[in-house]
């Protein structure tokens, strides 16, 4: 049984977390990890921001009464919205939250058209701005809201003929002969990578956070010698719907491979 000071908590408004998870289960096997997700109140993406805010620091605050060691944000929403004022309000936990993989991408492409998919508050916020001022002398940046991905990864609809028809509306327009790269900047949308690649072709390189967010998880799990070196880890799954087809859902996507299902 693990101690709950061992626990790292990792939060989403609902099921796209759960491809952070994934990542931070890869890189440190050993961890003790307890996954909320807010489906009772997903999309988080079209909320007015003080919403976001106010959802997120209220459910954080409940998770830190479990005695945690870190939390995740696993989504960029959330992450835009209140990061800065997660760190002060927990200055003794440490909290990383995901930001949309622009730099990567940027920094690994020659010259040329750079679509960023995420949610309409991810892609209004100032932190979102500030990435996007840095990258747009060197590239092509194209901000792109993808609402009902989110809808779609909810019902665990990761394929098939709605999101394809979807995907083709809103993706294939932006997409032109320079575009080196598509940057899935909401963490519900790592679910639907197989399509996306489909679509977009074999010349377009497909980012997300996912990955650096663990990395970085694990470096400063380690710098304050807070990382587990012996025993197995375990994974708790919560949801605001206390349905057990959601809780079905995210122990599926966990096990979600790209190469399908
Ligand atoms: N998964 C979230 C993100 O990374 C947001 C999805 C939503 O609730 O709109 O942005």
């Amino acid at each position: 049984m693990a101690k709950t000071e061992d626990l790292i908590a990792v939060f989403d408004s609902g099921q796209g977390g759960i491809s952070v998870l994934r990542e931070l289960v890869r890189q440190m096997p050993r961890e003790h990890f307890l996954y909320f997700g807010d489906s009772a109140n997903a999309p988080y993406g079209s909320r007015p921001t003080q919403q976001v805010r106010e959802l997120t620091l209220d459910r954080i605050a409940m998770l830190m009464q479990r005695g945690l060691k870190a939390v995740v944000v696993a989504c960029n929403t959330a992450t835009g919205a209140t990061i800065d004022e997660l760190r002060s309000r927990y200055p003794h936990t440490i909290i990383i939250g995901i930001e949309p993989a622009l730099k990567l991408a940027a920094e690994q492409s020659t010259k040329g058209r750079i679509v960023v998919m995420a949610t309409e508050v991810t892609l209004r916020e100032k932190k979102f701005s500030a990435l996007m001022q840095r990258y747009q002398g060197s590239h092509d940046i194209v901000p792109l809201p993808c609402p009902k991905i989110v809808e779609f990864v909810e019902r665990g609809v990761l394929e098939g003929p709605e999101p394809e028809a979807y995907l083709r509306e809103v993706l294939l327009p932006c997409l032109n002969a320079d575009t080196r790269a598509i940057v899935l900047g909401c963490t519900h949308f790592p679910f639907m990578r197989p399509l996306i690649a489909r679509l977009a072709g074999p010349n377009i390189r497909i980012y997300d956070g996912g990955e650096g967010t663990a990395a970085q998880t694990r470096r400063r799990l380690e710098q304050e010698n807070l990382l587990l070196s012996e025993g197995e880890g375990r994974v708790i799954i919560e949801n605001s719907l206390p349905d057990p087809k959601i809780l079905a859902l995210s122990r599926m996507l966990l096990h979600f491979e790209e190469n399908g299902l």
